[in-house]
């Protein structure tokens, strides 16, 4: 892909991947489960996959099943376990896919049992325990009965105990502690009863970071394996890169007479003879139309004016005067020594950086460096 033919795209360092990935199951010292739902967070979920597949990694993490299923289609092996709800209507297209669910609550795990068709094998399952999050998960104190049932359907393979934590990246605080503690007292208490709980795991990125003994079979790492840290106030380990840069160009040019109204509803108007640049990308790429965005151009940063549009959007290039026409302009990554970080556009965004990832549009063109 030649991007001189892009407006606005995205160069993926596959390299970055392998490396945070291999970071993280040294780290932890365990399989590490490759979280890549939501597009691979916004990385590509094929090509994603299909890297994590090639260096090795034991497992891969969707939300959906149609993801699962899209990855089945594309050629990938590996275990593949949805992470939540599936409809008990999918529950044949898993089994004949390979595809592992999550089971949470008896209403599915009743429905999954009337739907299972034992001609294509046992459906593989992980049940999700509610040990502190207050999403998916049957609460703690019903989590025996609910396992003992489980085990007692013959088309099913309990085949992993997994809980969620909801602020391992506030080492601090008291709750992940507690998770910790309820979880193990389930699978201890499953074990006293010869319930084998099968491939244990509970922690996300910040947990395998900051929670050393909740590593057990298994860690299921996103954010960090695209090398972003998992909250501002946390940073990953000396190593890790950012995989994702995010582009565009400058494609036009103006000097402006003084009180010109620029762009959607004149909410910005320009001083005499200031310059303002056109750039290629809005918000139909993933650019947010909030005030405050900033963009690299020739390694220094400067302001977005004006309101955001779908397409384009209209920065300062005052501080640039060499700029020109056709330049490269960074909204995530590196220029000329100066970087721009998904989370601090987050900051720019109040949000997060798993949203801003999250957010890039389908339609943007995705480069992987290898
Ligand atoms: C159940 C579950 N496990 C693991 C992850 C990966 O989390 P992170 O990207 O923080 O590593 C997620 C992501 O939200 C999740 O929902």
């Amino acid at each position: 892909m030649n991007n001189d033919n892009y407006a606005t795209w995205l160069e993926i360092d596959l390299n970055a991947i392998t490396h945070n990935y291999q970071q993280l199951r040294k780290i932890s010292g365990v399989p590490v489960m490759g979280v890549v739902k939501a597009n691979a967070y916004g990385h590509g979920l094929e090509e994603i996959a299909r890297h994590l597949e090639t260096i090795g990694a034991s497992w891969l993490g969707v939300a959906r099943i149609e993801e699962a299923l899209q990855l089945r289609e594309s050629g990938v092996k590996l275990p593949i376990l949805v992470l939540g709800y599936t409809s008990h209507k999918r529950v044949k297209d898993a089994q004949k896919a390979n595809i592992h669910l999550t089971v949470y609550d008896p209403l599915v795990a009743e429905l999954y049992e009337k739907e299972v068709d034992a001609e294509y094998g046992k459906l593989h399952l992980h049940a999700k325990i509610d040990t502190g999050m207050g999403r998916l998960g049957v609460p703690s104190n019903q989590a025996l009965p609910f396992i003992e049932n489980l085990t007692r359907v013959p088309a099913f393979d309990l085949e992993g105990t997994f809980t969620h934590f909801a602020c391992a990246d506030e080492p601090e605080k008291e709750v992940t502690a507690q998770q910790i503690r309820r979880f193990e007292n389930i699978v201890g208490k499953m074990k006293e009863k010869g319930i084998n709980p099968g491939i244990m795991h509970a922690a996300n990125s910040a947990g395998t970071l900051n929670f050393p003994q909740a590593h057990y079979n298994m860690v299921r790492c996103g954010i960090a394996i695209y090398g972003l840290p998992p909250a501002a106030n946390m940073s990953l380990p000396q190593g890790f890169k950012p995989a994702l840069s995010w582009k565009t160009r400058l494609i036009s040019i103006k000097s402006m007479s003084e009180g010109f109204g620029i762009s959607y509803g004149h909410r910005y108007h320009t001083k005499e003879g200031e310059r303002i640049g056109a750039i290629a990308v809005g918000y139909g790429d993933g650019m947010r139309r909030v005030n405050g965005n900033h963009v690299l151009l020739r390694g220094k940063k400067v302001p977005v004016v004006g309101s955001v549009c779908m397409d384009q959007c209209l920065i300062n290039i005052d501080e640039v005067p060499d700029a020109q026409v056709g330049d490269e302009v960074a909204l995530i990554g590196m220029q000329n020594g100066n970087a721009l970080s998904a989370t601090d556009l987050a900051q720019d965004w109040n949000t997060i950086n798993y949203e801003v990832i999250c957010g890039m549009a389908a339609r943007m063109p995705r480069r992987y460096i290898r």
